[in-house]
């Protein structure tokens, strides 16, 4: 959460980081800031309430030159976001910038000690208190102030900062992430990688209690006593223009069509020349275990409750899903015998890593399905399997979500075959389709249009329902967030078998009804539930399978989704409810890429 960019070099250093951080705004976006040293060695700073346009577009009329500068879009946490708690927060002589992003834990009684002692606080952030500590043990050795400032504060954060007198930017990280760039006679610091690629591809991740010294010759990583590391650079194999929008009007658009490609990337050489077996490099053995539990947050949590089910099935093993903030609080019997699977597309959830951790105190196996790598779950993780759907960057995950769903088809092919639960015929069955699934997914963006009659037709309403079950139960969950996220519709899904025991009061002409009802073994039950809707003049909107002509008598609309294995049908199932949510926020004219309040990668707890 919050994005950070901090250059030193040749260029001018506003550029740098207003692209930087136009690429990591989905981080946040409430307000922004930047500070730029110009040749006189004098902080200039500018910040502002609100997008990122807004700073860019007064930074146009009032330009800041210089080659050191760092910048930052906000997430709130402490204090409101208008101006004054935008980031940077300077020292009262204006010498002294730090940009922040997490949270200092012991901000109250730091900020009474130093009221107590003179200094006077300008905004409601805990980053504030790091300005007047460091400015506190600052006597002209900027790093030695750091470091000691840094011995007194516990929490998790990325810090940058720099001081008018030194050319250069001082970055640390205690669990929030931060990239290095390394450049020719240049160097940057950002939270993420997107912010660095149209720079360089070669960088350093920071570990957990791993400072950095950027000047514009060189970057030295040491620990927070000064204490020199060697960390070995990686190159990023994505390229910029993965990153960029490619014509279409919003990246979130453009990732759900993206989502064939992807399911070629995640399941490309992991599908065994046999037919009947799936590839996968992994140290875990599968006879080891008696137990499955999968933890991990939104999105990427609905993509474990589907885990659990093809699990289950394929490999017979028991499983258990829960959200990592539950999870990791609950003192969760687990063992050696359990395989905790977590599941990130960033990889820098704090709540996941949490439940990472917690699960390996307990001493179990932890595989972790990710996307970005170098991440921190990534480091932390005894296995990772790599879902490679290349950056996501609007903040509604769609093509991460189908690429976890296709790592799952796969673990849970792996798992059945090596504990033979999984017969080779089945098998061979689910490869095949596997395979089949970018072709298929291309197919069901074909809905795009019916369901855009849909969306123009119930923009207006408030709530919506969404109804699934089995393997599609956690469609139906995804569906409905991607609608409240986006669209600010209350949205909610429920197990179409437990509509009766509840929901179904809510039934009237009024809200709109989602039920999914393509080809599986519960069809006739799934329709009969549909009927029950109908009964009380609710409005169904089915989405079937092509070639179902039945279900049109019970339905007011109809979307068709491509047929296809039941195991197989929530990758299928789940776009034109990724469509829905799109194209209802597109006519409703939000901000379909940064929905209000939400973050893309949620670094504080
Ligand atoms: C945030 C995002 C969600 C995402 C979740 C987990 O809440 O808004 O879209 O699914 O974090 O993120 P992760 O990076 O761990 O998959």
């Amino acid at each position: 959460m919050c994005g950070i960019v901090g250059y030193v070099g040749h260029r001018q250093a506003a550029e740098v980081i207003l692209d930087g951080l136009k690429r990591l705004e989905y981080r946040g976006y409430d307000s922004a800031g930047l500070v730029i040293s110009d040749s006189e060695r004098v902080l200039n700073v500018m910040k502002r309430a609100g997008k990122l346009k807004v700073l860019s577009d007064a930074f146009r009329t009032q330009p800041l030159t210089g080659t050191l500068g760092l910048g930052h879009t906000r997430w709130a946490t402490h204090g409101k976001p208008n101006d004054i708690n935008a980031h940077p927060h300077l020292s009262e002589d204006g010498k002294l910038a730090v940009i922040h992003n997490g949270i200092i834990e012991n901000y109250l009684p730091l900020r009474a000690r130093l009221s107590a002692e003179g200094h006077t606080f300008a905004s409601e952030t805990d980053t504030e208190v790091l300005v007047h500590l460091i400015e506190a043990h600052y006597q002209g050795d900027l790093v030695a102030a750091v470091q000691a400032a840094l011995r007194e504060v516990h929490g998790a954060y990325a810090i940058v900062v720099s001081h008018a007198d030194h050319e250069l930017i001082v970055a640390a990280r205690a669990t929030s992430p931060l990239v290095i760039g390394l450049g020719q006679g240049e160097n940057f610091v950002a939270s993420d990688v997107p912010a660095l690629l149209p720079y360089t591809r070669e960088v350093i991740f920071l570990r957990d209690g791993d400072m950095a010294l950027l000047a514009k010759d060189g970057v030295t990583v040491t620990d927070f006593g000064g204490v020199v590391l060697r960390r070995d650079s990686a190159i990023i194999d994505w390229d910029a223009e993965a990153a960029e929008k490619g014509g279409y009007p919003h990246y979130m658009l453009k990732e759900i069509f993206e989502q064939p490609v992807v399911l070629q990337n995640t399941l490309g050489g992991r599908l065994a020349a046999n037919g009947t077996d799936v590839t996968l490099e992994l140290s875990l053995d599968p006879a080891s275990f008696n137990r499955v539990v999968i933890t991990a947050a939104g999105t990427a949590y609905y993509s474990g409750l589907v885990g659990e089910y093809l699990i289950e099935k394929l490999a017979r093993l028991p499983v258990e899903v829960e959200v990592a903030s539950e999870f990791r609080y609950r003192e969760p019997v687990i063992d050696s015998r359990t395989l905790v699977v977590v599941v990130s597309q960033s990889g820098e959830t704090i709540d996941t890593l949490e439940a990472l951790r917690e699960a390996k105190r307990q001493g179990a196996h932890t595989l972790a399905i990710l996307n970005a790598k170098g991440s921190s779950i990534s480091r932390e993780a005894d296995d990772v399997l790599y879902i490679h759907a290349g950056p996501e960057i609007g903040v509604a995950s769609t093509k991460a979500y189908m690429a976890m769903l296709a790592a799952f088809e796969l673990l849970a092919i792996w798992l059945g075959r090596a504990r033979g639960t999984l017969s080779a015929a089945l098998a061979a069955e689910l490869i095949a389709e596997l395979r089949h699934t970018p072709a298929l997914v291309e197919a069901a963006l074909k809905a795009r249009e019916q369901v855009a009659a849909i969306a123009e037709a119930f923009k207006g309403k408030s709530d919506y329902l969404f109804l699934g079950r089995g393997v599609n139960f956690p469609t139906a969950l995804e569906g409905a967030l991607k609608l409240k996220e986006i669209s600010y519709i209350h949205a909610e899904a429920y197990a179409t078998g437990e509509m009766k025991h509840g929901p179904i009061a809510l039934i009237d002409d009024d809200m709109p009804v989602v039920a999914i009802a393509t080809a599986s073994a519960l069809y006739d039950k799934t329709v009969s539930n549909i009927q029950e809707v109908r009964a009380r003049d609710g409005i169904v909107i089915a989405l079937a399978s092509e070639g179902d002509e039945a279900i049109k008598a019970h339905a007011d609309y109809v979307i068709t989704a491509p047929r296809t294995m039941e195991l197989i049908s929530p990758m299928v199932n789940v776009v034109p409810l990724q469509l829905l949510a799109y194209e209802t926020a597109a006519r409703l004219g939000l901000d379909v890429d940064q929905p209000r309040n939400l973050a893309k990668s949620v670094t504080v707890e």
